[in-house]
């Protein structure tokens, strides 16, 4: 059967793309934050994952603001990689997993997760950045991904229950899959940022760090916020978090921090990577 191993949730900034292909994980500026990827990157050597799934959401690349799905999720056998307007170079593209995105599929939506379902997909920085971060060193990616689409971007967004009630089910279908399969969930996004209007700059560094907290230890009383509250401590674009509890939900009920880090401010951003294990 397929196992979920751990879960690991990161930033996903732009600008740490920039870092890897200028190659300056060694400038000062950038050490502290790769030396928190470099953990997650020995940790995930150890487990050795063949699958990743990826909760992420799309900045306008592959979907827009004309189509916005609430969650969606990738059963393409690519995924191609595209700039949407970072200056990001395009990386070589993920393979996916055909079976076993059907086999979620097959199982989350009879469960009442109404998911779109992408036969192609191109993937956004929401979903490379982390990814090159723990595997910008090898010639190929090491896993096969299925993408997870979270809609961040057009209000009303889902709620941060609904979210952790949809890592739920996420947990429960990658957990009935009959082969053997070791299964990694990333949750990307946040952590506290704004990037434009009159807060454009807030960051929260008390409120990050406490979500770093309760996502491994409490993760019920964060599902409690409410979108104007999570707005109002995390900024307009830390509502991103609230694709971290996707990630947590799946993960059951109590979880092991192998590692976290928080560097701050990585670009306009409070930049937090923690690794799970499941207890
Ligand atoms: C930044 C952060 C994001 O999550 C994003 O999608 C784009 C930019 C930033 O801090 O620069
Ligand atoms: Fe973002």
């Amino acid at each position: 059967m397929a196992q979920i191993v751990g879960g690991i949730t990161t930033s996903h900034i732009p600008s740490i793309g920039n870092a890897i292909t200028n190659k300056q994980q060694d400038d000062p500026y950038w050490r502290p934050l790769f030396d928190g990827y470099d953990r997650a990157r020995e940790w995930i050597e150890k487990v050795e994952p063949d699958i990743v799934v990826v909760v992420y959401n799309d900045h306008g690349l592959n979907f827009f603001l004309d189509k916005m799905p609430t969650f969606a999720i990738g059963a393409a056998p690519k995924y191609h990689n595209a700039d949407e307007g970072w200056g990001l170079a395009t990386l070589h593209s993920f393979d996916g997993d055909v079976e076993f995105s059907w086999h979620l599929i097959e199982q989350m939506i009879p469960a009442g997760i109404d998911l779109t379902i992408c036969q192609e997909m191109l993937i956004d920085h929401g979903f490379i950045v982390p990814m090159s971060a723990i595997w910008s060193h090898l010639p190929e990616w090491p896993v096969k991904a299925v993408p997870f689409a979270v809609n961040t971007v057009l209000m009303p967004v889902p709620t941060a229950q609904r979210c952790f009630d949809v890592g739920k089910e996420l947990g429960k279908a990658i957990a009935s899959y009959p082969e053997d399969k070791k299964v990694v969930i990333f949750g990307t996004g946040g952590m506290s940022h704004q990037l434009s209007g009159e807060r454009a700059g807030f960051i929260n560094k008390a409120f990050d760090r406490e979500f770093q907290e309760k996502i491994a230890n409490d993760p019920e009383s964060l599902c409690k916020l409410s979108h104007t509250e999570l707005i109002k401590l995390a900024g307009a674009e830390g509502i991103e978090l609230i694709m971290w509890l996707v990630m947590r939900g799946a993960l059951g009920k109590s979880v092991n921090v192998v590692h976290q880090n928080y560097e701050l401010p990585i670009s306009n951003t409070g930049s937090g990577i923690m690794v799970l294990e499941p207890a």
